[in-house]
């Protein structure tokens, strides 16, 4: 695809699609509950669409249409065996959270994905939930794709994760629900909190004490209706277009401000970018707000630390915003970045530099030094099959001069379907 440059302005309103990880959970909590549950503002992303395959097959009468979904509750017990193979595309929130729901359910099943998921390390939630008395079998010890697990009759588990990983904690939690007795996960550092926000919101209890949560099992979960806010993540490629794109205004409607999320929103402050947060409020369990931002004068930070699951999906496009800020912009502590959907310490580093950027892997990060003019001469830039490579990809395009045509760029679909479709209206 031909991506537009040299854009004079970007100016409007834009309402983002729902946010992933609660549009996941979403489904998935609404399939264990007793009674319906009713979701708004779905995203009907490719991954997300992969979840909702995934519970069909294991018997929930789910409907769909566009952003409203209808889930009639299993209830407990309810789930049933697959009679095929659970596909859970590119998507490793499905495979993680599924397998902890699975752990606790006593039947066969077997987990596929793309040749993304494939790569991807399972073994950080195959290994509690063996420990919680799972039997799971896969490729590499079952650390990898294709997994087949059998659950049921599961012991309590106290588990220290090694990394911040919602995934993790969401799978060791969901698998708690079906014990008899009291699961904790303690992590290194806070990540995303939407599953303790949403089991709450279900009629279920979780205990958080500092980086500890915990839920005692077996809850029974109720039906409930849920708005899913404007999804942060697909928020911050406006945010950055915004700030780095010249004479330019874009407000951003109903977007999720859950603080274990808006690292973005203090990266883009610390640089000193025109960014200003309206009308906030709470939607059921998740607060929300409007954000605009204009072009701005940005300057170099380091990002580190306890911030770094707070914007983990956000750094391929905090990588392009470095490139317009004056200094060096230092991103560590982000391994994690290895093993996303692709490796994106790699993707971000090979894919900037094709444009002009002035970047540099390190072993848990990257280095950027700013501020570099983009150039795009008849270059060809690739997704890799990743769609946060390729939307930032596509804001890169907007301040570079010449021509960009965009490989893979159906990627995009994976979280954000109608992203270009959003960016033209902004031109
Ligand atoms: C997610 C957690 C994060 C994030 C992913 C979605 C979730 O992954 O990168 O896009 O919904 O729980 P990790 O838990 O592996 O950090």
């Amino acid at each position: 695809m031909q991506l537009p440059t040299n854009v004079s302005s970007l100016r409007g309103m834009i309402e983002v699609p729902g946010d992933k990880s609660i549009s996941h959970r979403a489904v998935m909590l609404g399939a264990l509950a007793s009674g319906r549950t009713v979701i708004d503002h779905f995203l009907p992303g490719a991954d997300c669409l992969s979840t909702i395959d995934c519970f069909r097959k294991l018997g929930v009468d789910i409907r769909q249409d566009g952003t409203t979904v209808v889930v009639e509750g299993a209830g407990p017990g309810g789930l049933r065996e697959p009679a095929a193979v659970l596909d859970v595309g590119n998507s490793g929130t499905t495979a993680r959270l599924l397998l902890g729901i699975l752990a606790g359910q006593p039947f066969h099943a077997c987990l596929v994905g793309d040749e993304s998921i494939a790569k991807r390390p399972m073994g950080r939630v195959t290994k509690p939930l063996r420990e919680m008395g799972a039997r799971i079998d896969g490729r590499e010890g079952g650390n990898y794709t294709p997994l087949s697990i059998r659950g049921g009759a599961l012991r309590p588990l106290r588990y220290t994760s090694p990394v911040a990983s919602a995934q993790v904690k969401s799978a060791v939690l969901l698998a708690g629900l079906f014990t008899d007795g009291v699961t904790s996960v303690t992590e290194p550092h806070r990540s995303r909190d939407h599953t303790e926000r949403m089991v709450r919101l279900f009629g279920g209890e979780v205990n958080v004490d500092g980086l500890t949560v915990s839920v005692a099992g077996p809850q029974r979960l109720r039906g409930t209706h849920i708005y899913v806010p404007g999804d942060i993540s697909s928020a911050a490629f406006f945010l950055v277009a915004g700030a780095i794109v010249p004479n330019s205004e874009i407000t951003l409607k109903n977007v999720g401000l859950n603080p274990t999320r808006t690292g973005i929103i203090d990266v883009l402050t610390q640089m000193g970018a025109d960014i200003a947060i309206d009308n906030v409020r709470n939607e059921e369990t998740e607060p929300v707000g409007d954000i605009t931002v204009r072009t701005s004068t940005l300057r170099a930070v380091e990002i580190g630390g306890d911030l770094i699951p707070r914007l983990i999906d956000e750094i391929p496009i905090i990588a392009l915003l470095a490139t317009q800020a004056e200094g060096t912009t230092v991103i560590k502590d982000a391994s994690e970045l290895k093993v996303k959907e692709t490796n994106r310490i790699h993707t971000v580093v090979t894919e900037l530099k094709k444009l002009g950027a002035d970047i540099e892997a390190t072993d848990d990060g990257m280095m950027i030094r700013g501020k570099t003019p983009l150039y795009a001469d008849g270059i060809v830039v690739d997704s890799h099959g990743d769609h946060r490579i390729g939307m930032m990809l596509a804001v890169a395009a907007c301040i570079a001069k010449g021509t960009v045509r965009l490989e893979r760029s159906e990627a995009v679909a994976v979280s954000y379907p109608a992203f270009f479709a959003d960016l033209r209206s902004l031109l």
